[in-house]
């Protein structure tokens, strides 16, 4: 498992950042898939500084929202931004998106929706992440992501700034097919931008 670097986790919590989740990555996330249902449980995989969870709550408006990251430093952040403000509405935990059960303690089937804001092309194994996501999800429910491929991870601009794992990158198509391997049924609901560098879309779950 790799943390972020230094230039990466400034990045993170950047304003410009919070810009894009919250002017780019959210509204075509709700124009692709819709609203959630009211009082919806949801769960965000490496949630970093909260920006995330707190548009999962305010713009989607989630009931309740598990958010979980692998480095304890973005518990700590997201902890700050949130806790005052939504109180019992949101659970933090640190722990792998690979690994849901130690992290979460989950029985299966329990979310309506899972939120993936640029965190899976973090993990070597990729694939373990999307299996754990279809076993929490209910049947119907929702997974909405936005992800960085192989061809974005190989310019020069990534190389030089940024560290991710070398093996195992993906591109758009090989997300899509291992997402339809998962019975994570994308359809239409997608777009990729930048000639492929970036993914974003909502797949639902079909058992
Ligand atoms: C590029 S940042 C994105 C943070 C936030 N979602 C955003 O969009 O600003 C990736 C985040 O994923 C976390 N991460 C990396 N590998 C992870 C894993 N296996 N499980 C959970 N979180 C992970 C990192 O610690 C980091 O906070």
């Amino acid at each position: 498992m790799m943390l972020m670097n230094r230039v990466e986790t400034a990045l993170v919590n950047s304003p410009p950042r919070r810009w894009l989740q919250r002017y780019y990555e959210v509204p075509w996330m709700r124009r692709l898939g819709g609203p959630l249902p009211p009082g919806a449980r949801v769960l965000e995989l490496g949630c970093g500084p909260g920006y995330g969870t707190q548009l999962i709550l305010d713009r989607f408006g989630a009931g309740h929202v598990d958010a979980i990251d692998l480095d304890p430093a973005m518990i700590t952040r997201a902890r700050r931004r949130l806790t005052r403000r939504y109180g019992q509405r949101v659970r933090l935990a640190q722990g792998s998106a690979t690994d849901l059960h130690t992290t979460l303690g989950e029985p299966l089937s329990r979310y309506d929706a899972v939120f993936d804001f640029a965190i899976i092309h973090h993990i070597p194994h990729w694939p373990d992440a999307l299996a754990e996501i279809a076993r929490v999800l209910t049947p119907g429910g929702r997974f909405y992501f936005d992800e960085v491929t192989a061809l974005a991870l190989a310019t020069s601009t990534y190389r030089l700034l940024f560290d991710h794992p070398a093996e195992n990158r993906f591109t758009a198509e090989e997300f899509l097919s291992e997402l339809a391997r998962h019975h994570l049924v994308v359809d239409q609901q997608y777009l990729t931008r930048r000639r492929g560098r970036y993914v974003l879309g909502v797949a639902t779950y079909r058992p």
